[in-house]
């Protein structure tokens, strides 16, 4: 038994239905695209770095105050903003390599971990002089890059 000619037209218009169906179905959506993932631990990692870095203002102002046991709290502080200056850079440099994000973060990152060993020499040294105005370039670059990343970090 054969088929009518509009049947058949019928036919093949519903397999082109269904085949751009496929086409245009969204891709396995079920995992997390690592651009995301790198986005979310820069936003993270930049964000505790600026709210710490901007610690060390208070802490330092307490110490000057009088309060001596803040300048403990300035140290170890200065250690953890240390750290996640290195987990920032390592954010960034993934959001770079592996989710095609620009360079500048990383590099910017890379300068906050050098800079911030310096700023702890001059911490050391009681060279304040140097370590005020430098305390402040930090504090200013931590936070431009937190506000950076929470506005954009790169491609979607
Ligand atoms: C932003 C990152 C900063 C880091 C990593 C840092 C690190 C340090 C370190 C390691 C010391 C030596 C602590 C000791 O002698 O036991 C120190 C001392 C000190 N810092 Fe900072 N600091 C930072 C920011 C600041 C800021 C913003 C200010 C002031 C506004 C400040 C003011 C001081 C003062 C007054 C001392 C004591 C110096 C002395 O004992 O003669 N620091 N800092």
């Amino acid at each position: 038994m054969h088929k009518s000619t509009s049947g058949v037209a019928l036919d093949v218009r519903a397999r082109r239905r269904e085949s751009s169906r496929h086409e245009h179905a969204p891709a396995d959506d079920s995992s997390t695209p690592p651009s995301t993932i790198w986005k979310q631990l820069l936003r993270l990692t930049a964000t505790c770095e600026a709210l710490l870095a901007f610690g060390q203002s208070a802490l330092a102002g307490g110490f000057l105050e009088g309060r001596a046991n803040l300048l403990a709290l300035h140290r170890a502080n200065a250690i953890l903003v240390w750290g996640i200056a290195m987990s920032m850079t390592i954010a960034s440099v993934a959001l770079w390599r592996l989710a095609r994000g620009p360079l500048w973060p990383a590099g910017v990152s890379l300068a906050l971990v050098a800079t911030i060993l310096l700023q702890m020499v001059l911490g050391y040294r009681g060279n304040l002089l140097i370590h005020v105005p430098l305390g402040v370039i930090i504090i200013s670059a931590d936070v431009l890059l937190a506000v950076w990343a929470w506005r954009s970090a790169g491609r979607p």
